[in-house]
Order: C-alpha cells, then sequence, then structure tokens
C-alpha cells in the first residue's frame, strides 16, 4: 500500500518503520523540512511536504501534535477527500495531562473529519506509547497487542490492514463518536501512568458484557 504520513515525529517513526518492514511505500510528509526528510532516510522511507504525502497515500495517517492539527491538515489541500485517514493522536495538553476536545466535546479525529470534508476518518494506535510501536512485534505474555480503533467504516479495511502489518490485533470499537471515547480512555492511562500505577490492573473481568446495540443507535 502506498501510505502517506503527516508529521515527522515519535509515532511517525515507530509505525512508519513497522509499515516499511512490511513492504508499503511510504512517504514522510513533514512542516519541517529537514526533519521530514533525516526520519524518512533513517527508515527507508520517502520525504515531501504535507500536500505530497497527503496526494501520495492511498491510506494517510495524520501523527502531530494538538496544537498543530488545524494547520497541518489545511496544508494538505483537499487531498484527504476520499481517502482512509487513521489519526494516532491525543488531543492532550501536556502541562497537566488533560484532555482538551474540540466543538461540542468531540476528538481529534472528529476534528480531522470536520477540517477534511470528504476524508473517511478512523483513530487508531492511540493507546499506547510509541516505544509500544516499535516493537517487533508488539506483543506481550506471547499475546499479540490489541489495538482497538474507531471510526468511519469506509476507512476500516485500510486501518486493519496496518494494525495487523504491525503483528498486532486489530479491534473494531465501533464508530466515528466513538473516538471520542478512545481519546479519554488514552488520557486515563496516560494519567495512570503518569502517577507511578499500572492501567493494565484496570482492564479484568470476571463476567461477559452484552453485545452493544448496532452503531445507528449508539
Ligand atoms: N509519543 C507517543 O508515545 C504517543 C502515543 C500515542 C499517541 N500519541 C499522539 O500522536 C501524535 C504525535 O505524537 P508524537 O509523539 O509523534 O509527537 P512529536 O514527536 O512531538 O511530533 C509531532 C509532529 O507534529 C508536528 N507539528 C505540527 N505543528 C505543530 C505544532 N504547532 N506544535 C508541535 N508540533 C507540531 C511536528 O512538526 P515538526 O516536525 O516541525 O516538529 C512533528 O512532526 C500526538 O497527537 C500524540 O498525542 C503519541
Amino acid at each position: 500500500m502506498k501510505i502517506g504520513v503527516l508529521g515527522a515525529g515519535m509515532m511517525t517513526e515507530a509505525l512508519a518503520a513497522g509499515w516499511v518492514r512490511a513492504g508499503h511505500d511510504v512517504l514522510i510528509g513533514g512542516r519541517t523540512p529537514g526533519k521530514a526528510t533525516a526520519l524518512a532516510k533513517r527508515i527507508g522511507a520517502r520525504a515531501g511536504t504535507l500536500r505530497e504525502a497527503a496526494e501520495f497515500g492511498d491510506a494517510v495517517l495524520v501523527a502531530v501534535r494538538r496544537e498543530g492539527l488545524a494547520d497541518t491538515i489545511t496544508a494538505t489541500g483537499g487531498a484527504l477527500a476520499g481517502k482512509p485517514v487513521i489519526d494516532c493522536g491525543n488531543a492532550v495538553d501536556v502541562t497537566d495531562f488533560s484532555q482538551v476536545t474540540y466543538q461540542d466535546g468531540t476528538s481529534m479525529a472528529e476534528e480531522i473529519a470536520r477540517l477534511a470534508p470528504g476524508a473517511h476518518v478512523v483513530k487508531a494506535f492511540n493507546q499506547a506509547h510509541a516505544s509500544v510501536w516499535a516493537m517487533t512485534p508488539p506483543a506481550f505474555d506471547g499475546r499479540p497487542l490489541a489495538v482497538p480503533f474507531a471510526g468511519a467504516d469506509e476507512a476500516k479495511p485500510a486501518a486493519r490492514t496496518l494494525i495487523s502489518d504491525l503483528g498486532a490485533a486489530p479491534l473494531d470499537a465501533g464508530d466515528l463518536r466513538q473516538t471520542r471515547n478512545l481519546e479519554a480512555m488514552a488520557i486515563v492511562v496516560i494519567r495512570l501512568l503518569s502517577s507511578g500505577h499500572d492501567p493494565r490492573s484496570v482492564f479484568a473481568f470476571t463476567t461477559s458484557v452484552p453485545a452493544p446495540p448496532p452503531p445507528a443507535d449508539r
């Protein structure tokens, strides 16, 4: 697959390197050209502008800090329309790890969908640190890492492929509205980790939970 990446930071380095290893053709688009070029060279990808990355990808990863989101999407000049767009972001205020939301409590993924009309947005990869995505494969206690993703149905096949190609297990968590919950979940995890607690201890159950209603009723 041709993958365009917007952003040249830690998440891009970890995720895009895995996709290059899996045989995908990756073009990294950066706000700072030298950074994108150096990163691309390190992992065997190509580099270009944000717009070139958006135009190049059959699927496009958005891996930028929330402060740069609007400028980044604007710089793609409408090239995201009709494409699967995967948002790995967390709208977190790094001064206190509080959550930042957009209009009416919407998520970063919903903000991308608003800023890029016609793009098919899913959120994935936001629950784990970049060092986890750099693992080959990301597996714990002999089990592949489960990766919840949520968003537009049109983008889910690409999300599944990109998750599986890292050696992780895709887990469909619902429609675009569920991306708010995935972001909130990540903020809770970040806050637990930053205060010295183990978030894995939270996810243990003795009973199964009834299946949720179909997406239209959620
Ligand atoms: N790091 C993690 O472990 C992790 C885990 C899960 C989710 N995430 C989320 O993934 C996204 C990317 O994280 P990251 O760790 O890759 O970030 P990062 O290393 O700080 O890189 C951020 C990228 O955003 C770009 N950017 C554009 N406008 C910006 C602005 N106004 N201020 C700051 N940066 C701007 C930077 O551009 P330049 O190249 O010009 O600096 C850089 O390429 C974030 O939303 C983060 O919350 C991160």
